[in-house]
């Protein structure tokens, strides 16, 4: 039996780290861009081959499993779900996407070995399941995830979330054209987390008011994404970069692809995800596309990515 599951990425469009406090934040899966993971069931105990990855294969026995491991996190806990303690097979994993880059690697990669452990087991595993599976192990990624990312990677829909929250998915009127821009700075989200803790302890009315600025900048975003008023959408996300700047989770690398991207004549650009590193993302339209890429590799970008939302 051979046979492959993927997740996508994701990018977040508006609203990071101001969700984390119970504010609103809008993110689209990249259903372009995505990890793959290749089964095979011929190969015994379940044996995980990572293609991007130095190291030897991983091999899961019959054994007590590593669970700061994230991929033995996901294979243990998907096990529990489905009833199972071991078994057999071969899992490939593949990703377009680079690791701690914002673009929701980490989830996407867990949710599609979630899928192919389910697929091995000839079982399938509910989207609800999954999401709870690598919203657990985003916990090692993260220390405090808001469960954005595993919840737009599992489901693979445009949502407006809040934490704790029913999903609400958002009805995209005219699809997005984006440019993504990869600083080539690897950076984890966890540290970018913490130092937005520690200003908000330090400065709590400041951090709040930033906040708050940054959820209603996502509500009006989801009026603008429902009716498709592109140019005001590029608006508010440049606002929106501005505001994360102000949290010290920008840098000068993503300001300046950000700057590059306007330049260039993008609707709007801003940081995506927990920042200081990774990716920038711009709304532009068919036709600028491609100056705006070009501007990009130019400005420093180690690679970019042109992706549509919303078709
Ligand atoms: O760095 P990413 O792509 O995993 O995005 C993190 C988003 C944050 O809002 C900064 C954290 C969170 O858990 O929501």
């Amino acid at each position: 039996m051979n046979s492959v599951a993927s997740a996508p990425g994701k990018a977040i469009l508006f609203g990071e780290h101001a969700v984390v406090y119970g504010l609103p934040a809008i993110a689209v899966p990249l259903s372009g861009i995505r990890a793959y993971a290749y089964c095979s069931a011929n190969e015994s105990p379940l044996t995980l081959v990572t293609e991007d990855l130095p190291g030897p294969p991983l091999v899961y026995g019959s054994g007590a499993m590593d669970i700061s491991d994230p991929m033995a996190l996901v294979v243990k806990l998907t096990l529990q779900h489905l009833g199972a303690s071991a078994m057999a097979g071969r899992v490939s994993l593949r990703s377009d996407l680079p690791i701690a880059s914002g673009l929701g690697s980490g989830a996407a990669v867990s949710a599609a070995l979630g899928r192919a452990i389910a697929l091995l087991r000839g079982a399938c595993i509910a989207n609800s399941d999954l999401n709870s599976i690598v919203y657990e192990v985003e916990k090692l990624h993260h220390g405090t995830p808001s469960g954005i990312d595993n919840t737009v990677v599992v489901h693979e829909i445009p949502l407006f979330y809040r934490k704790d929250q029913a999903m609400d998915q958002i009805e995209i009127a005219d699809p997005l054209w984006l440019v993504l821009a990869d600083t080539g700075i690897a950076a984890p989200t966890r540290a970018a987390v913490a130092d937005v803790r520690a200003l908000a302890n330090q400065a709590p009315a400041r951090t709040a008011a930033l906040f708050d600025r940054i959820g209603a900048i996502a509500h009006e975003a989801r009026c603008c994404l429902e009716r498709g008023a592109t140019a005001r959408l590029g608006e508010l996300m440049s606002a929106n970069h501005r505001l994360l700047r102000a949290l010290h989770v920008s840098s000068i690398e993503l300001d300046r692809l950000v700057e590059a991207a306007l330049d260039a004549g993008a609707y709007g650009a801003k940081l995506s995800g927990g920042g200081r590193g990774g990716h920038i993302i711009t709304l532009v339209d068919e036709l600028s596309a491609g100056k705006v890429a070009q501007n990009l590799l130019e400005a420093g970008a180690k690679r970019v990515m042109t992706t549509t939302v919303g078709e």
